[in-house]
């Protein structure tokens, strides 16, 4: 009954620009940028997308299959399909991890709201200090980034309360194509700059001797960070499927969208960075210090147009981080509109609420406020660490035994064929995947990493 009554998306194409929207965000456009100039440009690349198709791919049909099954935000999904055992704990650490997620999330997302006011007011203009300096400056200041940061989450919220069709899905059917727009004519720009061809060759000839053991950690926790993985994300996301969808073949049009998205990205960083020679190596400020001036320099012969890809840059960014925003936000609104018994618009409020106040936590500890740090370090670096690098793997690792090991193969082969209606033929390779590979690298990656092996 429960199934009936609930909300859905209203469309293939809804289902899969929403959830691609979830999937394409910052991860794309600022983390991978920078992870893979610091790791060695292809050597990550290739190791990235081994992730992505080895691990990604079934641990997003898991949460597709446990989404849809249960048709429940994720706290319930996992605990309707536990039957009173502990597994029933993933989805609330799944919730619980969301808040951090969306906080975090959404103080790096106000930086790029303030970055299209600043490149649009003509404010990111001279020489390579002074771009180190604007940014030092603003990310250290008490009340600025704290308001972007809640002004990202009312832009959010304000989505959120218009549900799950009129909302999430007709805002992604706008934003996702207004993105690749944006996202195609840059690439173009950038890639016809001189000495482009440097950019693109980093990007794409492999470094064996820069693969160390953080890159693997790196990679998988890029993945899983990017394809929203291991938080309950894409599971509630399912939770609003129609019967009819093909969950392995969304999970892979949501993969290759989101592989093709963020390696646009690095053809529109790259070829910009070494065109200036600049090295692509700075870290999370690669696309607030170093770019800023990439573009100010690269179209230093045309003013205009570099004054107009750094709005547009910025602008595209804050459409990737508000689709995923908005699908962070979901899983938190969802949990507490059906467990709750609230309604939608009061649960979102409650959200966006907590979630202002974390983020206001997060942005005040990169500031000159000591006090929000734990063992010297900023809180938001911690939950960068905590939430990419171990609870979403966690999440993806137990979600992964919970499919494989506890579930009824029969509830997984029903889902995964659309009861029958489909022929699954990449069940068995999907269930071995899922019951042996996924676990068994994921928990060598975090071995490696921390020295066991
Ligand atoms: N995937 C998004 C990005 O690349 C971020 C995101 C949205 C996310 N929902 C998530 C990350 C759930 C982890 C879990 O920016």
């Amino acid at each position: 009954m429960e199934k009936d009554n609930r909300a859905n998306f209203g469309s293939k194409l809804g289902i899969i620009l929403a959830t691609a929207g979830s999937a394409v965000g910052l991860g794309n456009i600022w983390r991978f940028p920078y992870m893979t100039g610091d790791n060695g440009g292809a050597a990550f690349i290739f190791v990235y997308i081994m992730c992505v198709f080895l691990l990604g791919i079934p641990c997003i049909v898991n949460e597709f299959i446990i989404g849809r099954y249960s048709a429940s935000n994720t706290a319930r999904a996992y605990r309707k399909l536990s039957n009173g055992t502990p597994w029933a704990i993933i989805g609330y650490i799944g919730v619980l991890t969301g808040f951090l997620v969306t906080s975090y999330y959404s103080v790096v997302s106000g930086w790029c709201l303030q970055y299209i006011y600043a490149s649009a007011a003509g404010h990111l203009k001279g020489d390579p200090q002074f771009f180190a300096s604007y940014f030092a400056d603003f990310e250290k200041d008490p009340i600025k980034p704290v308001i972007w940061a809640v002004v990202i989450l009312v832009i959010t919220h304000l989505i959120i309360i218009r549900g799950v069709k009129e909302g999430i899905e007709k805002a992604s059917k706008a934003l996702m194509p207004a993105l690749f727009v944006i996202l195609i004519i840059l690439v173009v720009s950038a890639c016809m700059l001189p000495n482009a061809w440097e950019g693109i060759e980093f990007l794409f000839k492999p470094d064996f001797s820069k693969v160390s053991k953080d890159l693997f950690l790196g990679a998988l926790g890029q993945a899983f960070f990017s394809l929203s993985i291991g938080m309950g994300c894409l599971c509630t996301f399912a939770s609003y499927f129609t019967k009819d969808t093909d969950l392995t073949n969304s999970a892979v049009q949501i993969s290759v969208i989101d592989t093709v998205v963020a390696i646009l990205a690095g053809l529109l960083i790259f070829p910009a960075a070494f065109s200036i020679g600049v090295s692509p190596d700075s870290g999370p400020s690669l696309i607030f210090i170093t770019l800023p001036n990439v573009f100010e320099q690269a179209f230093s012969s045309v003013p205009i147009i570099g004054y107009i890809v750094a709005i547009s840059f910025y602008i595209l960014l804050s459409l990737a981080a508000l689709t995923s925003l908005i699908s962070l936000h979901e899983v938190s609104t969802a949990f507490l509109h059906e467990e709750m018994n609230i309604n939608r618009k009061t649960a979102a409020t409650i959200v966006t609420v907590i979630c202002s106040v974390i983020a206001a936590l997060c942005s005040l500890s990169l500031s000159d406020w000591d006090a929000i740090s734990i063992g010297g370090k900023p809180l938001f670096d911690i939950l960068d660490y905590l939430t990419g690098q171990i609870l979403l793997p966690v999440g993806g690792f137990l979600t992964c035994l919970f499919v494989g090991w506890y579930l009824p193969k029969k509830i997984v082969r029903d889902e995964y064929t659309n009861y029958g209606s489909m022929r699954g033929k990449f069940f068995n390779i999907y269930l071995s995947c899922v019951k042996y590979l996924c676990p068994t690298l994921i928990l060598l990656i975090f071995l490696h990493q921390i020295g066991v092996i």
